[in-house]
């Protein structure tokens, strides 16, 4: 048994806003021998649990990159499997999402996105919208380059010339997220893959190599506890 770290976390110093790149669902599954979307199955069980557990941690904002503007390049049996899993995560955990004062989210490119897709997370979005715990954000047909230009055609558009650094997060699918504080990536890649590019801006990175259907809440929490370590500077001195 690894011992629970929960009590080295300082609930004083929590990162406002984690998001998460889930990746290694392929990788896990190719271990065991099972289809790359038994894996994904898993790895939708899994964002329950870490859901869950970031709310009662009493973390603001949590944000999961669940398919990226890049992900329809993959086999099209994939994506369609890809396609159901916000459906049924929202059909099997609606209700825990409710009762445990949870605000779902969604951010990302109505392009392609089949129309129940986005009516079922419009209603779930709209029936959670007065939680006050845990912001949860699915980033779903989401790519950061995708929403900076999206973002600057919508500018244009308005016939502006010109736009303040502080005024363009208002134009982002992102504009209700803070700042990303802490990302963490699993299934040992080291890269931000076209995440949440404006607001990873002065993010801390973690990266470890757990596959994301073994994830627990007790490697979240330790990449909580690694986050409390460190000392951000945002580009100034001590
Ligand atoms: C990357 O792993 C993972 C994805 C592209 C999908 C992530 C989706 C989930 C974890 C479930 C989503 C849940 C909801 C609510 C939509 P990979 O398949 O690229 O892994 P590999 O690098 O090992 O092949």
């Amino acid at each position: 048994m690894v011992k629970m770290m929960k009590d080295k976390l300082n609930p004083d110093k929590l990162p406002k806003h984690i998001a998460i790149i889930m990746d290694g669902n392929g990788t896990w599954a190719r271990r065991r021998g099972l289809s790359r979307n038994y894996g994904h199955r898993k790895g939708a069980i899994v964002l329950k649990d870490i859901m869950l557990h970031a709310a009662k941690l009493k973390i603001k904002y949590l944000t999961v990159f669940a398919f990226s503007t890049e992900n329809w390049k993959r086999p099209q049996e994939e994506v369609n499997y890809l396609m159901n899993l916000p459906k049924e995560f929202l059909n099997e955990y609606e209700e825990e999402m409710v009762s445990e004062d949870i605000r779902l989210h969604w951010v990302g490119s109505k392009n392609r996105l089949a129309e129940d897709l986005i009516k079922q997370i419009e209603r779930v979005a709209e029936r959670t919208k007065a939680n006050k715990g845990l912001t949860f954000t699915i980033a779903f047909n989401y790519g950061g380059r995708d929403e900076i230009i999206n973002a600057v055609n919508n500018i244009l558009k308005e016939g502006r010339k010109e736009i303040a650094l502080e005024d363009f997060n208002q134009y982002l699918y992102s504009q209700e997220l803070p700042d990303v504080d802490l990302l963490i990536r699993t299934s040992n890649q080291v890269r931000i893959s076209n995440f949440l590019l404006w607001k990873l801006a002065y993010s801390e990175l973690y990266f470890t190599d757990v596959l994301w259907p073994d994830f627990r809440p007790k490697n979240f929490e330790k990449a909580i506890i690694e986050y409390q370590r460190r000392e951000r500077r945002f580009g100034g001195i001590k």
